[in-house]
């Protein structure tokens, strides 16, 4: 583990976070108009607190469900091969399913959770997810909807962490190194 020292400079507030997740649960709501068969399924754990409060927003009968796939193991880089730690609980089948992920980055737990689930048979199979960072992107993937492009920077804050810490942050931030 990264033990440097660092602060945490604010990316984009609570305020900016919370009008964004307002617009894009009415999009959300909009496209699956009419569904009774929506899940919504959060990648863990960074993913928590943007699906609590998307789904807050969201005016349609839904389903929660988890998936956790390895990621970056406490480091600052990206491991490239992807494992799913802990696999949903319900079945997709026949399913509405939308895929809230944190950030897409390299694109690859992305791209590697949605032909596992796509393998499942959904009836329809969407993504959202808040932060983007096109300018690391290395597997051609985009998620449907998108909160915030950002830089190449390490963020923090708002479920996302920097080796386990600083999830409980509510706004987003970008970790530098002061020593
Ligand atoms: P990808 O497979 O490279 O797209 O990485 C996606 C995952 O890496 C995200 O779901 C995050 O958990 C993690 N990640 C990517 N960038 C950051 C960051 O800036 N801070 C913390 N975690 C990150």
């Amino acid at each position: 583990m990264d033990k440097r020292s660092y602060v945490i400079d604010e990316l984009i507030s609570a305020k900016a976070i919370a009008a964004r997740v307002e617009a894009l649960a009415k999009e959300i709501e909009e496209a699956f108009h009419g569904t009774d068969k929506l899940i919504v399924v959060g990648l863990l754990r960074g993913s928590f607190v943007f699906i609590a409060d998307l789904v807050r927003e969201l005016d349609l009968p839904v389903e929660v469900d988890f998936l956790e796939a390895s990621s970056y193991g406490g480091e600052m880089v990206s491991s490239r091969e992807v494992r799913i730690l802990k696999d949903l609980r319900g079945e997709i089948g026949g399913r509405d399913v939308l895929v809230v992920e944190d950030i897409v980055d390299t694109g690859f737990t992305l791209n590697h959770v949605l032909r596992l689930l796509s393998s499942r048979g959904p009836r329809r199979l969407e993504t959202i997810a808040l932060l983007d960072k096109p300018s690391r992107r290395e597997v051609d993937i985009k998620a449907t909807w998108t909160g915030f492009e950002i830089p190449d920077a390490f963020v923090v804050g708002y479920g996302i962490d920097f080796a386990q810490r600083n999830r409980n942050l509510p706004y987003i931030g970008t970790v530098r190194f002061t020593e």
